[in-house]
């Protein structure tokens, strides 16, 4: 077998700094809630840190993931005929998807492109996935939607595309955007492509929770490093210091909040941004959301977006769902 690594790479700077400047600048400046674009969490550091969450104890989510597709990729794929090329959205360092991709190479060639906006997860996703024998892989450091577009413009005649959506990152949406997302994604697939949608399941408060404030404050340090890379990319001179972590449960949303709550009024100065912001005591920063779904609830939404749902799969140490969908 080839020792070489087996990944090429599309990237462009498309997450330039202006735009993330441009960012920072519109979430703090919200007359209410100042919020932040939880995609920026993800840096180098932010990346590696999210690696730590996943072996956490209190963090079951990715290991469920993990044991599902352990245990039911050869179904799933079984239900997904060929020829197929994979494209993974927001694919992080791959772990998951070996499975998938292990499955497929059982009956063909597979392509993968991996894509996402940290070229370090992509860099960590040919670490792991790209000594797969059958298996040819061709990253993208893309927004999500973008990169799709380029895979299905490289997908042949006969080629079915299945992509495939883990982790519940879906959940960063708030409903209504997951099932714009949906749709979006919908528009660039083909009829009878397919979809592998991940989704974590309502649990009780206490131990969620406890998956997002985690004891040993890795989970903090993954939300703080956002203003410390906004001081190192963009000029700032936020005092993590000054920052609590803060994670709560919206009842009526049915999703975890993270928050950065100011422990004092404080200005803070951004040199790329060029105006000031000010925060109050006790106000916070909203850095991300995820929610958490029912699983007849995840149907629907799949339906309303333009897709089938060909079968569902359950974990039942730690709830979650995998979805096959079907574009029609
Ligand atoms: C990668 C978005 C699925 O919401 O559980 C984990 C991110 N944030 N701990 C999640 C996250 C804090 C994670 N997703």
């Amino acid at each position: 077998m080839a020792s070489a690594p087996r990944m090429a790479s599309v990237s462009t700077s498309t997450q330039t700094l202006s735009e993330f400047s441009s960012d920072v600048v519109v979430g703090l400046s919200h007359p209410g809630q100042k919020e932040l674009p939880s995609k920026y969490l993800y840096d180098e550091v932010g990346s590696a840190l999210f690696d730590v969450i996943c072996l956490l104890p209190e963090y079951g989510l990715s290991r469920a993931g993990m044991r599902m597709l352990e245990r039911y990729s050869g179904e799933i794929v079984n239900r997904v005929p060929g020829p197929v090329v994979v494209a993974e959205l927001g694919s992080g360092s791959g772990q998951q998807t070996r499975w998938v991709l292990e499955a497929l190479a059982r009956r063909q060639r597979v392509n993968y492109y991996p894509i996402d906006i940290s070229g370090s997860a992509l860099f960590r996703c040919q670490q792991e996935l790209g000594q797969m024998d059958m298996v040819s892989i061709v990253g993208f450091e893309r927004a999500y939607l973008d990169g799709l577009q380029e895979v299905a413009a490289r997908r042949k005649d006969g080629e079915r595309l299945f992509v495939l959506f883990l982790g519940s990152t879906i959940g960063n949406f708030d409903r209504p955007a997951g099932d714009q997302f949906l749709g979006e994604v919908r528009s660039i697939l083909r009829e009878g492509d397919a979809l592998l949608l991940a989704t974590d399941l309502e649990k009780p408060v206490p131990g969620l929770i406890l998956a997002y404030d985690d004891p040993a404050g890795v989970t903090a340090a993954f939300n703080k490093n956002l203003l410390a890379r906004i001081n190192r990319e963009l000029g700032g001179d936020f005092d993590l210091n000054r920052f609590e972590h803060v994670v709560r449960w919206d009842e009526a949303e049915r999703r975890i909040e993270m928050h950065l709550r100011s422990t004092v009024w404080q200005r803070v100065t951004i040199r790329h941004a060029g105006v000031p912001f000010h925060l109050r005591e006790g106000e916070t920063i909203w850095t991300e959301s995820s929610h958490k779904y029912d699983p007849r609830e995840v149907v629907q939404m799949g339906e309303r977006s333009g897709y089938r749902c060909a079968g569902q799969w359950f974990d039942t140490q730690w709830p979650l769902a995998q979805n096959l969908f079907f574009a029609v």
